[in-house]
């Protein structure tokens, strides 16, 4: 059950060091793959990393978090800008059944389909919510596969405006194109739970939902 896997992870941040199989990480993977994006843009890509200089440098990404620095793997989640271009957006759209090509041409050029027709911040944004829903599927199912994760999102990168220089030596040695950025950092490991683990801290219910109107 879903829900079950929501109510029992939790953001690990301790691992032991046995790397996860191939079969675990390529179901995270996957799960990532099949997140429903905007149009159905798909704007990522995952890089997964093992190599314990990349982690290290990732861990430096993110200002010397420790359970990055230490992670057994990392995904490197991409925003992948160049997916919101004129063109490969109106190959998606083109791919959607039943379209005119009347509605094709209002979905390419309408600012309200189209983040590319509002501009940078707008397609950054857009990006970063579809990443988003990528992430957050593959956080649960690593918990599914009995993985732990945590979603590192302060990291340098375009979001946070920080660390210029060692994003700039990330991006290269990810060998990945000025379109491109990377999101979050998913760190992964199998949990070590030698110390416990955290009890999970939320709003209640009836402050987070309301019925018919807003009521507080
Ligand atoms: C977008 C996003 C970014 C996050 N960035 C970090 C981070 O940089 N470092 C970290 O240790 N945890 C990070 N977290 C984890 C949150 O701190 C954590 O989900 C929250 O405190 C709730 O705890 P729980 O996940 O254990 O229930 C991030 C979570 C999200 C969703």
């Amino acid at each position: 059950m879903v829900l079950d896997v929501i109510q029992n992870s939790y953001s690990v941040r301790r691992f032991k060091e046995e790397i996860p199989s191939d079969d675990k990480i390529n179901a995270v993977l996957e799960a990532g793959r099949l997140a429903p994006s905007w149009i159905n843009v798909q704007p990522w890509h995952n890089i997964v990393i093992k190599d314990k200089e990349t982690i290290n440098l990732m861990g430096q990404l993110s200002n010397g978090q420790k359970h990055v620095q230490n992670a057994p793997v990392i995904i490197a989640c991409c925003g992948d800008f160049s997916a919101w271009s004129k063109d490969n957006f109106r190959k998606v759209v083109e791919a959607k059944d039943g379209l005119t090509p009347e509605k094709i041409e209002f979905l390419v050029n309408s600012p309200m389909y189209n983040p590319g027709e509002r501009g940078v911040d707008a397609v950054l944004f857009r990006t970063l919510e579809q990443v988003t829903y990528a992430v957050a599927y593959m956080a649960l199912e690593a918990h599914n596969q009995d993985l732990g994760a945590c979603i590192v999102g302060a990291i340098g990168n375009k979001l946070t405006g920080e660390l210029a220089d060692v994003r700039e030596k990330a991006k290269q040695k990810l060998n990945l194109p000025e379109y491109m950025e990377i999101i979050n950092l998913l760190v992964l490991g199998y949990p070590d739970q030698s110390r416990g683990v955290p009890k999970k801290v939320r709003k209640d219910f009836n402050q987070v939902v309301s019925h018919e109107k807003y009521s507080k």
